[in-house]
């Protein structure tokens, strides 16, 4: 007999997880927006140590990183939570916040995790489709915050489409939403955004809008997505004594901690990786433009561009995928005929360029 499981595992969609992990070294990973930098030697020593001790449960309070997190954005490590990931805490924002007869407003397409939130609460998703340059159109998604709205995700910069807002329009933006409405800036590709300026200026957001929350991790620029860390700046306490109140206890575990920690004393080498970043973000722009094809501005670590009208995307992204170069196809995306390219190394992207002239 057939298991019976609760109504909203039958609308929880499944995340468009991406495949090729088992396909070995030759391949141009570019579907998944991770670093093309391994960690840093320090960071893994910095994991293996915390291995030794792994008898114990690790550290509850996340004390080491939570206090490194409050020294660099100068903020109470109260205001700090900290997740198996940002998805972890982005899911549990949603139980917190979100139950029948609630709402929560953000744009479309976005990051794929956003619907799942309404659909394991029960709560209403309100979409708001992305402008003609495929950004945020702040105006309408103001336009649909009502009294049942308990929750505003906005994406800066946009995945998929890695566009960003300025911060003045973000600012703008919070001023017009009612304080007991909770807004997640899920900055996840903060640091590789020009538009945005320096990691500190959304920070500062903080003091005017205590409703406010900052989503980032350390998955992309800082190249731990294999060992999910996650962290949000609130600007009040309340969001993370809610979010922390819906999950287990030791969600980070000791080896993510520890890297986490050693990550952040080398801001440096960080630095340096995201200016390489962003110059073969400029090159592979280029190549695509050069090709003839619509590509967003990018302010991101990955690039997001529109298959020519005649051309199959699913025929697209398979070809690619046997010429070694994996890519997102827009359709798991929210949107036909686009594709999702991270930004790799100099060699990869010169590949995934070759591969994609051969294949239109
Ligand atoms: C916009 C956005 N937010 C959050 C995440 C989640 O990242 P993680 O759970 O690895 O911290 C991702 C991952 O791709 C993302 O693209």
């Amino acid at each position: 007999m057939a298991l019976e499981f609760a109504q909203r595992i039958h609308r929880i969609p499944v995340y468009p997880v991406a495949s090729g992990y088992d396909l070995g070294a030759n391949v141009a990973m570019l579907a998944s927006n991770e670093s093309c930098f391994a960690p840093l030697p320090a960071v893994v020593e910095a994991g293996v140590r915390a291995l030794a001790g792994v008898n114990r449960y690790p550290d509850p309070s996340y004390a080491p990183l939570r206090r490194a997190l409050a020294d660099r954005y100068g903020i109470a490590a109260e205001r700090i939570a900290l997740g198996n990931g940002s998805c972890d805490i982005l899911l549990a924002a949603g139980e917190a916040l979100l139950e029948p007869g609630a709402e929560v407003v953000y744009a479309w397409p976005a990051f794929s995790v956003y619907p799942h939130l309404a659909a394991a609460s029960g709560a209403r998703a309100i979409e708001v489709e992305l402008d003609a340059e495929d950004r945020h159109d702040l105006d309408r998604m103001l336009a649909e915050v009502t009294v049942a709205t308990r929750l505003v995700l906005l994406c800066n910069p946009n995945n998929p489409t890695s566009t960003a807002v300025g911060l003045d329009q973000i600012a703008d933006f919070l001023a017009r939403v009612p304080r007991h409405v909770c807004v997640i800036l899920d900055e996840a590709y903060c640091e590789f955004a020009l538009a945005i300026g320096d990691t500190y200026a959304s920070v500062e957001l903080l003091a005017r809008f205590p409703n406010l929350v900052l989503l980032r991790t350390f998955s992309k620029v800082y190249g731990l997505a294999g060992l999910r860390v996650g962290y949000a700046l609130c600007g009040s306490p309340e969001f993370r004594v809610a979010v922390d109140q819906v999950r287990q206890p030791f969600c980070l575990n000791a080896a993510a901690q520890a890297a986490a920690v050693e990550a952040l004393r080398h801001q440096d080498e960080v630095e340096r990786r995201v200016v390489a970043t962003i110059a073969n973000r400029g090159e592979l722009l280029d190549g695509v433009r050069e090709a003839g094809l619509w590509v967003a501005d990018s302010d991101a670590n990955f690039i997001w561009l529109w298959l020519p009208a005649s051309a199959d995307e699913r025929e697209v992204v398979d070809g690619l995928r046997e010429r070694g170069v994996l890519v997102r196809a827009g359709a798991s995306l929210g949107r036909v005929g686009a594709l999702r390219v991270t930004v790799g190394t100099e060699s990869e992207n010169d590949r995934f360029l070759a591969a994609l002239a051969d294949v239109l």
